[in-house]
């Protein structure tokens, strides 16, 4: 059974030790290096500041009680956009419907938060990213990514929501109740003026 935990900057060594365990084991798949989270980067408030993003919704999955993956929705620089970010799935745990769940969550905070577009960058390379994205209705833009380390670009893809997403999803827009709710010391889905540190 796949469970969700929403995480706040307290529970900054959960997400510590899963964001290490993925920029070791999928280094080629996020913007950010594993050395920038090391050494003099691994610090405690640092975690905190990336679970404090403002209006961002962070989450572990557990399955058969441990945490086995990670994804973000973060607001994006316009109000009806969002970035889906961070999303990983241990290895051990992959093809058992995790990568699934966690999209699906992020979706469903997006329309609470009346989100119009999902966004989010993929390196061209990973095929099993792409396929999930592409499962759950992402499609390609033309639009370029980030540049990477191997000098390609990120592909950046999107996912339009609609009233009839709302509907199945049984969500409405703007319900603060169901978890678009921000930290007390956040700005709930407001647009997110500064870049977000490192996917
Ligand atoms: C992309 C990712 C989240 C997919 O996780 P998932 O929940 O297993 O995804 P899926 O259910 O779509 O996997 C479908 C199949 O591909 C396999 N698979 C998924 N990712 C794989 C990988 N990186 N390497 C080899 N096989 C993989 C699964 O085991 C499953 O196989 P099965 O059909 O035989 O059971 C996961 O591979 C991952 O965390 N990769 C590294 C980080 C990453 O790429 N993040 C995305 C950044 S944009």
């Amino acid at each position: 059974m796949i469970e969700t935990r929403i995480l706040t900057a307290d529970d900054w060594r959960t997400w510590r030790e899963l964001r290490l365990a993925a920029l070791t084991e999928a280094p080629d798949a996020f913007g950010a290096r594993l050395a920038d989270w090391q050494g003099d980067g691994d610090r405690e408030e640092r975690w905190r500041a990336r679970l404090a993003i403002p209006g961002s919704h962070n989450i572990t999955a557990v399955l058969d009680g441990r945490p086995a993956g990670m994804v973000s929705g973060v607001p994006g620089p316009r109000g009806d956009t969002a970035e889906l970010i961070s999303l990983w799935v241990g290895p051990e745990a992959r093809g058992r419907g995790v990568g699934d769940h966690l999209i699906q969550e992020v979706e469903r905070w997006a329309l609470r938060c009346g989100v119009g577009v999902l966004r989010l960058a993929v390196a061209p390379g990973n095929t099993h990213a792409g396929a999930l994205y592409r499962r759950h209705g992402f499609a390609a833009t033309d639009e370029p990514g980030d540049e990477m380390a191997s000098g390609e670009r990120e592909i950046i893809m999107v996912k339009y929501l609609t009233a009839e997403d709302r509907t199945a999803r049984d969500v409405t827009a703007g319900d603060l109740s169901g978890g678009c709710a921000p930290p007390a010391d956040s700005a709930g889905c407001a647009p997110r003026a500064d870049p977000v540190p490192g996917g």
